[in-house]
């Protein structure tokens, strides 16, 4: 029986334990001895209980009271969850249940993600202006050091690391984004930007948007096409299963709670950049920006996302880069139809290139899509700066 096999474990490893960690750490036995048991009774109240959950088990093996506060597994696959899997999902689950900090001075973090300086810095700025207390800058450059020409740029610039496309030190950067933003509490929303991404409406509009709801603008969907699915890599199993295994922009906008998960875990992030990185190596070519994030999400908070990017992009020409606009294509017509979009598209990369259109809903509201868009030409500023204060008018 499982349970017997358990205990023989236990009672087999627990002087084993003890007696190796008793000769660099001679005053500590008592305390490993304490630590295996409790080891051990959790292995045990997970062999006995094979509830959805080992949380929930071993609520069941403590206690006769009521469970049900821990039955509410994001993520709960039949097999056993491996000793990582638990950790894992006993931090989420805090995390996830911990009411955010109620800051008297809510700000919005924009992250920049550029290679060196920021070509549409003005077009921020005039964006910016008059909510100076409201939002918070940071600039990851992984070139050369960027020249600022806005004050709300001016020192902003984290210690930055090279970022190669489509390898973990994108989401490396992400990371390093996110880092920074989060040292400063009164900042309760993250939003991921490029240097080629410009903003759709004012500023009230998007503060408004991204702070009164309680979900991550996280891109995620099913592709079963080759670069979806077909990225997967065994190498990923046990915890990352192909069912889990989602794709999505990297442009997202995270709430803080969201946040805070993306600095805890390391299970998931350590999978995908060992398995999922461009190259055969591992027999498929992936790319870690593109998956890590929505598998992640899908696996730890599903109804937390809403599952598509705030920040447009137009991919309907079909090629292996997304449409960019020149100053000439950069009208008042196309900044108000992009920022009046309320469907959002989805299309698989399979034969049959399914297409998916969805409405965008805001708190059970239809709702315009995007903030954002991308991608710009540097050409495209000044036409941009003469529009803005129009297109943006709601
Ligand atoms: C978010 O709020 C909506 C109602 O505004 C509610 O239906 C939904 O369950 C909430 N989602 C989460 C993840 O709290
Ligand atoms: C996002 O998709 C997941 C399923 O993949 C679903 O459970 C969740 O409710 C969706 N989020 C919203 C806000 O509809
Ligand atoms: C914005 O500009 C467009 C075209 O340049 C013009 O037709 C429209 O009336 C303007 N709207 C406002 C509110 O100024």
């Amino acid at each position: 029986m499982k349970t017997a096999r358990a205990w023989q474990f236990c009672l087999r490893e627990l002087p084993i334990m003890a007696g190796l960690r008793q000769r660099p750490h001679l005053k500590r036995p008592v305390w490993v001895i304490v630590m295996v048991s409790m080891v051990c009774i959790f292995l045990i109240a997970a062999y006995m209980y094979p509830l959805r959950s080992s949380a929930a088990a071993a609520c069941n093996f403590f206690s006769s009271r009521d469970c049900t506060m821990y039955i509410d597994v994001p993520f709960a696959p039949s097999r056993e969850l491996t000793d990582d899997e638990i950790y894992s999902q006993v931090v989420a689950k805090e995390i996830l249940k911990t009411p955010s900090i109620s800051s008297i001075n809510p700000k919005i973090a924009f992250l920049f993600l550029t290679l060196s300086t920021l070509p549409f810095e003005r077009l921020w700025d005039k964006f910016f202006q008059g909510h100076e207390d409201r939002f918070s800058v940071y600039v990851h450059a992984s070139g050369e050091k960027p020249v600022h020409v806005s004050r709300y740029f001016v020192g902003r610039d984290i210690r930055s690391y090279k970022v190669i496309w489509g390898r973990i030190s994108m989401v490396d950067a992400e990371r390093r984004l996110l880092a920074n933003a989060l040292r400063d509490p009164d900042n309760q929303h993250f939003v991921l930007l490029s240097d080629s991404c410009v903003p759709l409406h004012n500023f009230d509009y998007v503060y408004h948007y991204l702070m009164f709801t309680n979900v991550s603008f996280i891109d995620c969907f099913v592709d079963p096409g080759p670069h979806g699915s077909g990225r997967y890599s065994e190498h990923m199993l046990p915890e990352v299963e192909i069912q889990y295994f989602r794709k999505g922009s990297q442009w997202f906008t995270l709430k803080r709670q969201h946040a805070i998960l993306v600095m805890a875990d390391s299970l998931y992030y350590t999978k995908f950049s060992l398995y999922c990185k461009p190259g055969m190596e591992h027999g498929k070519n992936c790319y870690a920006d593109e998956h890590y994030l929505p598998t992640f999400f899908q696996m730890i908070d599903p109804g937390g996302i809403a599952n598509w990017s705030v920040t447009h992009v137009d991919w309907s020409e079909g090629k292996w880069h997304p449409k960019s606009y020149r100053a000439q294509d950069v009208t008042y017509e196309l900044l108000k139809k992009l920022a009046s979009i309320d469907e959002n598209f989805h299309v698989t990369s399979d034969d049959k290139k399914t297409v998916m259109l969805k409405p965008c809903m805001w708190n059970g509201q239809r709702r315009p899509c995007y903030l954002f868009a991308r991608k710009f030409y540097p050409e495209a500023s000044d036409k941009l700066m003469h529009l803005f204060s129009n297109y943006t008018l709601v």
